[in-house]
């Protein structure tokens, strides 16, 4: 019977925002494995104690940033971790889509600030400021030429606060055709969804947003996969990722561009794609048995 810890975040009083968990739970202990769910911040788990660590909502992670990659290092070392411990450090710095440009992926021009450096916001055309470490949307806003100084306020906050800034235009085909997000699983598409456009304008950067508004299913086009597979073939280490979730938006000429590659703790959207759980459930147990994971691939 494998062991299989599902790493999650410390929600406190107030219920849990993944309301997947408990679905996933039930179904891994009906497949035969003894699943649980553990908060990835609790000093009395034994994650050795476990077959495989499953990061699945360690939606807190970042900012506190530096203690997680800590934990996904020794947790790491301890066992079998999903996805493993390079990959998730890689990912959870959002310099990677940088990364994936230069490789030929195509995604949203992307510039970084890092703290100290000068701001030169674009003067043409509406952008968005967001941290390199961020998830939800948090400490994302969206501005036009004439809110500099907002846009600069912004900036300065993140920066004092230790954050490096990443400065987009702002995608607006995102308004018309949304952004879809293709997930991948044990190697293969699993299922995909559209949602809405998450900053409105005007919205404060430090207001809490509506992380997937207007979520519904989607059936990816040849040309969203086709970036997709491009994305997670320029991955380091893509052929150990037992997860992937490809985020993409349409730039001005109308072709999908990486948003984000979400490597960490994406949202898998089970409760609206309840036909996806077996899928989830069977990759899961076969990389608790050890099975070699392969890259995602289409086919
Ligand atoms: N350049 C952009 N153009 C349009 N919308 C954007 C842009 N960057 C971010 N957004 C909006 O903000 C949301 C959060 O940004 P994202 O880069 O996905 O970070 P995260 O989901 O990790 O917080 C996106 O889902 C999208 O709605
Ligand atoms: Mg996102």
């Amino acid at each position: 019977m494998p062991r299989i810890a599902l790493a999650t975040y410390d929600p406190g009083a107030g219920p849990s925002r993944d309301t997947d968990l408990p679905a996933l739970v039930r179904a891994l202990a009906d497949a035969g494995a003894e699943a649980e769910a553990r908060h990835w911040d609790d000093p009395a788990v034994d994650w050795a104690g476990y077959d495989l660590v499953v990061i699945r909502s360690t939606w807190d992670y970042s900012w506190r940033a530096t203690e997680f990659a800590a934990w996904v290092d020794r947790a790491g070392a301890l066992t079998r971790l999903a996805n493993p411990a390079p990959v998730v450090r890689w990912n959870a710095d959002k310099r990677y889509l940088g990364e994936l440009a230069a490789a030929g992926v195509p995604t949203v021009p992307t510039r970084y600030l890092a703290p100290g450096e000068p701001a030169g916001l674009p003067a043409g055309h509406e952008f968005v400021i967001k941290p390199t470490s961020g998830a939800g949307a948090r400490f994302a806003a969206r501005y036009t030429p004439a809110e500099h100084d907002t846009a600069v306020r912004h900036l300065a906050r993140m920066h004092a606060e230790g954050f490096t800034a990443m400065v987009q235009p702002y995608m607006p085909g995102i308004d018309v055709r949304g952004e879809r997000a293709l997930q991948f699983f044990g190697g293969r598409l699993l299922h995909a969804s559209r949602k809405g456009a998450v900053l409105s304008p005007g919205t404060p950067y430090d207001a809490d947003k509506v992380a997937h508004p207007d979520l519904e299913r989607w059936r990816p086009t040849e040309a969203e996969l086709a970036v997709a597979e491009k994305a997670l073939a320029a991955v380091p280490g893509a052929h150990a990722l037992l997860y992937a979730r490809v985020d993409l938006v349409d730039g001005e000429d109308g072709e999908a561009r990486l948003m984000e590659l979400e490597l960490v703790e994406p949202n898998l959207f089970l409760w609206l794609h309840p036909d996806s759980l077996p899928r989830v459930t069977e990759a899961i147990l076969a990389a608790a048995e050890g099975a070699a994971t392969t890259a995602p691939t289409i086919a």
